[in-house]
């Protein structure tokens, strides 16, 4: 007898990150990032509120106050199905949609009910990631060179031959110079450091390692993808100020605790999509024809390790005559 897994919810949660990429894409290169923003929000949640799901938001916009919409903590979908955590980041490259740069995209993630981590006010975390090939090989407290070393063997190469792709920030210095004291390969990228993850478990691309401290909700993102990639990822709060340290301390937030993949995203049936804002060397971006757009998507889930890609067209002449009016 054949066994069919059960429900993939991949299709429902790319059609959440096509209509916020669409929505965001009308303001690619108009300079105007809160604009692009708060419209790839809006499309995002006038899905999300569709789907068979009884959703809470882990990782969203923020906190209530600072977020009117799709803050932690709140309830999204319609509450008939299964009890998720969910993590979105609207745009991932909010800068590079208002510049018209490459590689921003809108992103999901979903996983069974209480096993997402919640950074809360906590921005930024050290991370390290690789692929399937160098995974187990990795540790954000050994020495850049050590790590290097490990996964230069893991993939049978020279370490000369790695790129590692790093956020292009005064906060990475160290992690420049070291890799380049290592004699490895840089990629230094404006924005946009889930996508930097992906690369690392990509068979197309030619990033072999991510370093750099970037943001914490990014962080959950990429360990989901990462789930399903059989990729791994380590982080660490990296606390800005007195503040968050004292924050954290007040909310039992670990500050030395190395978080893996799993401790960031856990469960057995992790879900990512996200769709292409701007072209980048992952997704292509929203192009829009007369009345109509087409979307680059991708969508994975853990469990089965199923990874598709998909072009959409949309058509926007039929899709108001049913009375969708969002893309508008
Ligand atoms: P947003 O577009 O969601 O603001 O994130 C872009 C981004 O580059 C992330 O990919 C990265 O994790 C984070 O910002 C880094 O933060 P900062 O720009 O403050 O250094």
């Amino acid at each position: 007898m054949i066994e069919v897994p059960d429900r993939n919810f991949g299709l429902d949660l790319v059609r959440v990150t096509e209509t916020a990429a669409m929505a965001a894409a009308r303001w690619q290169g108009r300079g105007d990032k809160e604009a692009a923003d708060q419209a790839a929000v809006d499309g995002m949640r006038a899905h999300l509120t569709t789907i068979d799901l009884d959703g809470m938001v882990v990782i969203g916009e923020g906190e209530k106050d600072a977020a009117p919409m799709l803050f932690n903590g709140e309830r999204v979908g319609t509450g008939k199905g299964p009890k998720v955590d969910i993590a979105v980041d609207p745009i991932d490259g909010t800068r590079l949609t208002a510049l018209g740069l490459p590689g921003a995209l809108s992103v999901i993630a979903v996983s069974e009910r209480g096993t997402m981590y919640a950074p809360g006010s906590l921005v930024y975390m050290d991370k390290i990631a690789v692929g399937p090939e160098a995974a187990g090989m990795i540790d954000l407290d050994a020495p850049v060179d050590r790590n290097l070393a490990r996964v230069a063997k893991a993939k049978g190469a020279d370490v000369n031959d790695l790129t590692v792709i790093i956020l292009d920030r005064p906060r990475n210095e160290h992690y420049i110079r070291a890799v380049r004291a290592a004699g490895a390969r840089i990629r230094l990228i404006q924005d946009g450091d889930v996508s930097a993850a992906i690369a690392t478990a990509r068979p197309d691309s030619e990033i072999d390692l991510m370093l750099g401290i970037g943001g914490s909700p990014e962080a959950v993102l990429a360990a989901a993808a990462l789930r399903c990639m059989d990729g791994e990822i380590q982080c660490r709060l990296w606390p800005r100020d007195d503040s968050e340290r004292q924050w954290a301390r007040d909310n039992g937030l670990d500050l030395d605790q190395v978080m893996d993949t799993e401790d960031l995203v856990g469960g057995d049936n992790v879900f990512f999509a996200a769709t292409g804002v701007t072209t980048g060397e992952f997704l292509r971006g929203v192009q829009f024809r007369a009345d109509s757009a087409v979307t680059h998507s991708v969508m994975m889930r853990s469990r089965t390790g199923s990874i598709r890609y998909m072009d959409a067209y949309h058509n926007f002449r039929k899709l108001r005559e049913i009375g969708v009016t969002t893309l508008d």
